[in-house]
Formats: C-alpha cells, structure tokens, sequence
C-alpha cells in the first residue's frame, strides 16, 4: 500500500467514526492536508445529510463547496461534535505538530471548539518524539525578526517560509533541529512570545482518537 491508499484508508475509518453525529445532525469540523481532503471527497456522497461544516482554511472550505456541501463561520455555529483533520507528527500520547499546510492558527481554534478530535494520518507520522518535523510558528509579519531571535533563544532554527502567507495574513517561521521532550510547556513558552499568533504544537489540546493508516489496516490510538 502506497502513502496515498494508507490516507484514503483512515479517511474511510474517520467517516464511520462521524456517521452518526452526521445523522445526528452536529457540525462536523474539517481539517486541512492531503489527508483532510481524502477525508472531505468522502464526505461528498453525504451532502444532503450534513447539516453544516466549518473549515480550518479557505482551501478546504472551497474543496467542501465544491461537493455541494455546506460551510459555515465559526460564529455562528457554537461548539462543533467532532473535528477530523490530520498531523505532520503524532507522539503516543496524541500530542502533535501540525501546520505543514500553514493552516495551524485555525485548525487550532476549530480543534479547540470541538468535543472530539479524531486524527488521521498514515504511519509514518507516529514518531517516539516530535520535533523531527520543523515546527511551524505563525507570526505577526513585523515581528518576524524578533520572534526569530526568541526562538533561537529556546534552542531551535528558526527559517522564514518564503512566499506563503496565511489565511489569516501573517507568515510563518519553520523552527528546525528542535527536539520536544515536553509538548504542553513548549507549546506555552513559544506562545508567549510577542508577534507569535500560534504554534503548531497541539499538547494542550491533543487529539482524542489517531486513526494510523498501516499495511495491517487502520490502528486506534486513543
Ligand atoms: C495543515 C496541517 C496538515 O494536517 C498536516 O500538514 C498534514 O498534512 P497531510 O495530510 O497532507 O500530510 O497541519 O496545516
């Protein structure tokens, strides 16, 4: 099995785990990724069922438009049941980085209003540590050079992401040779830095459920 069937694998797995809060009649949460949008194809026959969506960024949004299936703002929504998106790295406790697709700040703030977070991801992505993958910083664009500083401060090689801006207008910082033995203080340390919108540290908030695409099926992490 190639990444790609291992991705459609755990996006099949994740949508027998929000059938019912479809029927049910919750907004689904929607992430963002290669992974996310195997997830939302899938979503499509679904169309008439789901009463509302709301999309971590504006190209999941339109990719969900695109099936005829309906996304709503966050505002106007309340508490979402369950939001399914995937990772650039989880660790066995289900603490991840996330951001790979410079869409963290809002799948941090959907992941934040949902009561269930279910991660899917193929296994390359299990990792005994994070920080393998370079941590994505978003960031206020003048303070660029200041939080750059602060994150070498902390031990990490901060390298601008040239030419992406954000949804949300701000650029990102890629800290590399960054090994993180303990998630929840980085996560606060880095958001305490002036200029730093988010990181792509989800240790406060990790995910509930990692569906792992695997050769031998889809694994449960919980
Ligand atoms: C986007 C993300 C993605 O979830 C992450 O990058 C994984 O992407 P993919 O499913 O393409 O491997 O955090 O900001």
């Amino acid at each position: 099995m190639d990444q790609d069937q291992l991705k459609k694998a755990v996006a099949a797995a994740a949508i027998e785990e929000v059938k019912s809060a479809i029927l049910d009649g919750e907004i689904i949460g929607i992430g963002t990724g290669s992974t996310a949008n195997q997830f939302i194809d899938l979503l499509a026959p679904y169309r008439n069922e789901i009463k509302g969506t709301v999309a971590s960024s504006e190209a999941s949004a339109q990719r969900l438009r695109n099936h005829g299936i309906e996304v709503l703002d966050l505002n106007s929504t309340g508490d979402i049941a369950v939001y399914v998106d995937g990772a650039d790295e989880s660790n066995h406790r289900l603490e991840l980085i996330k951001g790979g697709g410079a869409a963290l700040t809002r799948e941090k703030i959907v992941a934040a209003a949902s009561a269930r977070f279910i991660c899917i991801a193929d296994e390359s992505k299990l990792v005994d540590q994070l920080g393998a993958f370079p941590l994505p910083v978003e960031v206020i664009p003048m303070a660029r050079s200041y939080v750059a500083r602060e994150l070498v401060k902390l031990g990490g090689n901060p390298v601008y992401r040239e030419g992406v801006v954000t949804d949300n207008g701000n650029i990102i910082l890629d800290v590399y040779d960054f090994m993180i033995a303990t998630p929840c203080k980085t996560e606060e340390r880095i958001n305490a830095i002036t200029g730093v919108v988010t990181n792509g540290l989800f240790a406060l908030r990790p995910a509930d459920l990692l569906l792992l695409g695997t050769p031998d099926g889809v694994k449960r992490l919980t």
